[in-house]
């Protein structure tokens, strides 16, 4: 039987719980995901790729079939790089619709073999993204709950509400 793999794009700037749910998910359906972080140097995120990484590969330690990786470029020719056919991306809202229903369209225009896979994240997480999120942390909010301690610590650094020991 061949290894079914999906690529799960995105910015993960950071990785949230809401991501989390849509892998666990998608791990039911498929073999292999791989978890492909958008590197587009147009745009300063406010953790690094390096940093992305990082925090992504410590929230899915134990976690197997998953592959942390990036890609730059038109998102249907990694995907075909990587020997598969399907996109997965998460839906919450119905304000995501719009911009997911763009995207996977202009996906299969680029490449008619390509299909685009909409699982939807667990209701706890339906409004939350990681802008919010980020828009929260900068202001001192508190986010646990939303995000992994790991990232809920790092965002804490990162906008200076880091406790000191
Ligand atoms: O987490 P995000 O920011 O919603 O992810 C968006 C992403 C990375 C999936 C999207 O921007 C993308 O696929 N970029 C690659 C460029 C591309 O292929 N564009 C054409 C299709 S819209």
């Amino acid at each position: 039987m061949s290894v079914k793999t999906a690529i799960y794009p995105g910015t993960f700037d950071p990785i949230t719980n809401g991501h989390l749910s849509i892998l666990t998910r998608a791990l039911k359906i498929f073999d292999r995901i791989v978890i492909a972080i958008l590197n587009n140097p147009n745009k300063v995120p406010l953790f690094t790729l390096e940093e992305r990484q990082v925090m992504i590969r410590h929230v899915l330690r134990g976690m197997r079939n998953i592959e942390v990786d990036s890609f730059n470029g038109l998102l249907v020719d990694y995907v075909i790089q990587r020997k598969t056919n399907v996109i997965l991306r998460g839906l919450r809202a119905l304000s995501d619709f719009e911009y997911e229903f763009q995207m996977a369209l202009m996906n299969r225009k680029l490449n008619r073999d390509v299909q685009s896979v909409f699982l939807m994240t667990d209701y706890k997480w339906f409004y939350t993204s990681s802008t919010i999120i980020k828009e929260a942390a900068s202001l001192g909010g508190d986010v646990s709950g939303l995000v992994p301690p790991m990232v809920c610590a790092r965002l804490k650094e990162k906008y200076g509400f880091a406790e000191r020991a």
